[in-house]
């Protein structure tokens, strides 16, 4: 769907959607239709006890006076607090009623004793609208035409309208990424493997981001016997992809002697557990195990597609975690690209290991500003938090003061865990440096975040478990049920409130 923005007036056909905020006047739009239609938007409120509560929504049908359809008049809640969450969701519901019609104009103005000016709410709603439109469909071959969605163009009339256009461009950019990140989560994992999900990757070259991808001889080579371990199971060979976005006006940040942003994905393509095998059931799950580096994949087509001002690189481990002749066991011990070694005791717990050499390549290479990894790391993060939090791991305070800002200001929230010490000790192991595993089943996603922190050095670093958040089993306005891509709206909004300045 495609998202257009046309001067304020009314549509002559089709469908209208006007928003009000609970208990006060018609806006001026709204308040001209409700004249053309005789007082028909007033007496259908009175009628619905409707006063325009969030969330909720009343339609109208063929109503008299106008050649339109339908109007919809949808609640916003108190005016006051109108925030920019309430707007993407209004903006997702929209959709969702309305993707049916073929045209629909939304009547966007500014709104009596709301702060935000007209603009915003239209570039808000429509980001919502679209950020809700997505759908992975190609492979419904028997999908009923009447069931598909039919609106291919949302418009948004509206005072202004060329500055909200302005306005929402830079979001539209963030809604390309995200849907990159879900078409490829939601891939089946016979389709997306290490060799495809590099070559999407290389797509992001059209919007002037430098893609390189290095093969089992390379990786050999960097002495890389951690990511490489997982792999060896497969007989998909493993890629680690390396995306720079160099975006920073000369002069600042690259000059100033100041690494890049890094941000570091998790990509299993696939994760039976290896060895150490997993039940049957619910294993199909296991091909979203790649969507940290799908995030990450996204970001970068964000960052690139709205030209961020900064310097980033995202690098993605991609490996399949297969059971075959020639497969780890448990017991092997593993010598990391850092030099530490590793008995690998569970080969169900392989992401640590594949973001082992992805995070030590990344300080090493980049000398980055921060990393920040993201990764479906354990089960235990579900455990702990459920589906509203990724659970955030930090190094830093200020980093993860950031983070946590940034994720509430995009509705996709972050709880910071403690590290320590004490947790780190469960990982010495008798055979090697360190072990994959701890003894226990106890605090498993601190166990995991120790073992990343052995990678990182002193560079300010965060690590998400997405393991609870990548993928939803329910739809929100915005997050129809499915690959959510989490995380590209929390960094792309880290990156533009802090480093871009
Ligand atoms: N990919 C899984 C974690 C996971 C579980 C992600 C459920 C999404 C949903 C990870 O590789 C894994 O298997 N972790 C193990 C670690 C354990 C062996 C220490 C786990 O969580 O059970
Ligand atoms: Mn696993
Ligand atoms: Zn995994």
């Amino acid at each position: 769907m495609k998202i257009s923005f046309t001067k304020s007036g009314l549509p002559a056909s089709g469908s209208a959607v006007v928003a009000i905020c609970k208990g006060s006047k018609l806006p001026h739009g709204a308040a001209a239709l409700d004249k053309a239609m005789k007082g028909g938007i007033v007496r259908a409120m009175k009628a619905a006890r409707f006063t325009g509560e969030k969330g909720k929504s009343i339609d109208i049908l063929a109503p008299a006076g106008t050649r339109l359809d339908r109007v919809r008049v949808i609640g916003l809640g108190d005016a006051k607090s109108l925030d920019e969450l309430t707007l993407q969701d209004a903006g997702g519901s929209i959709y969702r009623a309305l993707s049916r019609e073929p045209v629909v104009t939304v009547v966007v103005d500014t709104l009596p004793g709301c702060p935000l000016p007209a603009v915003s709410i239209a570039a808000e709603m429509a980001f919502g609208a679209r950020l809700g439109s997505y759908r992975f469909d190609k492979y419904l071959t028997k999908e009923k035409p009447e069931d598909k969605p039919k609106l291919k163009q949302l418009r948004i009339a509206c005072d202004g309208h060329i500055k909200a256009r302005q306005a929402y461009a830079p979001k539209d950019a963030v809604v390309d990424g995200v849907f990159m990140t879900r078409d490829v989560v939601s891939e089946p994992p016979n389709i997306i493997y290490p060799k495809s999900l590099a070559a999407e990757c290389r797509t992001l070259s059209v919007l002037g981001v430098k893609v390189e991808v290095l093969g089992r001889a390379e990786m050999q080579k960097l002495g890389m016997g951690a990511l490489l371990g997982v792999a060896q199971g497969s007989s998909q060979e493993a890629q680690l992809v390396v995306m720079q976005w160099n975006g920073a006006p000369a002069g600042r940040g690259r000059n100033r002697g100041q690494g890049p942003l890094a941000f570091i994905g998790k990509g299993v393509t696939f994760d039976t557990g290896g060895i150490s095998i997993k039940p049957a059931a619910g294993m199909w799950d296991m091909k979203w195990d790649m969507g940290g580096a799908g995030t990450v994949i996204g970001l970068m087509k964000a960052l690139a597609g709205r030209k961020a001002k900064v310097d980033a690189v995202g690098v993605v481990g991609l490996v399949e975690n297969m059971p075959d002749g020639n497969a780890q066991r448990p017991g092997d011990i593993v010598t990391a690209m850092s030099g530490t070694t590793i008995e690998v005791l569970n080969t169900d717990a392989e992401g640590r290991l594949v973001l082992a050499d992805a995070l030590w390549y990344t300080k090493e290479r980049f000398k980055p500003r921060f990393m920040v990894d993201l990764a479906t790391l354990t089960g235990a993060i579900i455990v702990a938090l459920g589906h509203e939090y990724a659970g955030m791991f930090a190094n830093n305070d200020e980093l993860s003061a950031n983070l946590t800002a940034a994720g509430k200001a995009v509705n996709e929230l972050v709880w910071r865990l403690p590290m320590s010490d004490a947790y780190d000790k469960k990982i010495k192991a008798d055979a090697a440096d360190i072990k994959n595993i701890s003894n226990g089943r106890d605090a498993g996603s601190i166990v995991a975040a120790q073992f990343l922190q052995r990678f990182v050095g002193d560079v300010p670093w965060a690590h998400l478990d997405i393991a609870g958040t990548a993928w939803s089993n329910e739809s929100k306005p915005t997050i129809p049920k499915g690959a959510t891509a989490y995380g590209v709206r929390l960094l792309d909004r880290l990156v533009a409130d802090h480093y871009e300045k």
